[in-house]
């Protein structure tokens, strides 16, 4: 498998590896997680409500995935200890550990409260490293690919995002010091970076109007939204053994989104949050 003579296929083959998604039960990280499973890897997901993580398994069994999942929220270390444990008990050590949990509103930084920044940073960074930290002695060595989804906020200061810019240039800043840890350890830690997802909460949250979205459409050069699969073909692409020599890249799949810079999401404000 780690053969540099190896046929393309086999290099790109996650029959029997065990990847573990964290915020696995909807949207693009669920949408990675079919990816995956469709290559014959087996699943576990962890979000922190039940009947969602049940449902997303349920659909992940349903295309004939081996899949398990249970509730846990990031910002709790006993869960995703707890997590962290049955799924080595069942599957054996982790292959790829996907961080993707993640939460956001818009609001001016005058119309947050200390808990409503803290209560991203808690989710996006320190959920991440909580994830990351605690996966650690469940990662397979040499081998494992750690990937953490984050977003053009990291990089693209935009308004009404204080919260989410923070929060999301800490997890790139983490991927690539993790990357030089755990280096050594034959693991290796890369963030992928969606631009704006059709059909995803995020985007609902970002542009709740037909204005908004519109206008969000246009500041994409390749004209479209991204779909969850493009997201996903990636996420395959760089747990691979393809990209077996690539660590601490942090990689826009975002159809040049990034390159028009930070956005004015002011159609996104409702009015008591401005006040
Ligand atoms: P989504 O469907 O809301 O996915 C978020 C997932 O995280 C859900 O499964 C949610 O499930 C889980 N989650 C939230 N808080 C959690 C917590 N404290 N602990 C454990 N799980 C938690 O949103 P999405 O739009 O697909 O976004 C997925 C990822 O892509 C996020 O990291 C986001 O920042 C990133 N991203 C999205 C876009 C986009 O266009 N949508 C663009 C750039 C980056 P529960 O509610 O059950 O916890
Ligand atoms: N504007 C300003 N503050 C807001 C807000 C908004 N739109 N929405 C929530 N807050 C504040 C709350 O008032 C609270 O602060 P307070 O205690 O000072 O009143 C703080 O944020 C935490 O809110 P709470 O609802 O208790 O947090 P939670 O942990 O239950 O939920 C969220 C986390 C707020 C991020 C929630 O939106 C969520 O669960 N999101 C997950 C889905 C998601 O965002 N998907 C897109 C991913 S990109």
């Amino acid at each position: 498998m780690h053969n540099n003579h190896s046929s393309l296929s086999a290099r790109f083959d996650f029959t029997g590896r065990v990847v573990f998604v964290a915020g696995g039960s909807s949207g693009i990280n669920l949408a990675i997680a079919e990816a995956f499973g469709a290559q014959g890897a087996r699943l576990a997901i962890i979000s922190r409500n039940e009947d969602r993580v049940a449902t997303a398994v349920s659909q992940l069994q349903a295309r004939g995935f081996e899949a398990f999942g249970q509730a846990a929220d990031v910002r709790d270390p006993q869960a995703l200890t707890q997590a962290f444990e049955a799924t080595t008990a069942r599957f054996g050590a982790i292959d790829v550990l996907i961080s993707g949990a993640a939460g956001n509103f818009v609001a001016p930084a005058t119309g947050m409260s200390t808990n409503a920044f803290k209560t991203v940073v808690d989710i996006d960074l320190l959920g991440t490293f909580n994830v990351l930290r605690l996966a650690y002695p469940h990662l397979r060595k040499p081998g494992a690919a750690v990937l953490n989804i984050s977003a053009p906020q990291a990089f693209n200061p935009t308004r009404y995002q204080a919260h989410v810019c923070a929060a999301k240039a800490g997890v790139d800043m983490l991927t690539r010091v993790l990357a030089m840890e755990w280096g050594p350890d034959g693991i290796r830690v890369n963030s992928l970076v969606p631009g704006p997802i059709g059909d995803t909460e995020g985007v609902r949250r970002l542009a709740p109007s037909d204005e908004a979205l519109a206008a969000m459409q246009a500041s994409i050069p390749l004209g479209r939204f991204g779909l969850k699969q493009d997201v996903a073909d990636m996420a395959l692409m760089l747990c691979s053994d393809l990209a077996g020599f690539v660590t601490g890249a942090v990689l826009p799949v975002d159809g040049g989104s990034s390159l028009a810079g930070g956005r004015d999401l002011s159609g996104a404000l409702r009015p008591q949050q401005t006040s």
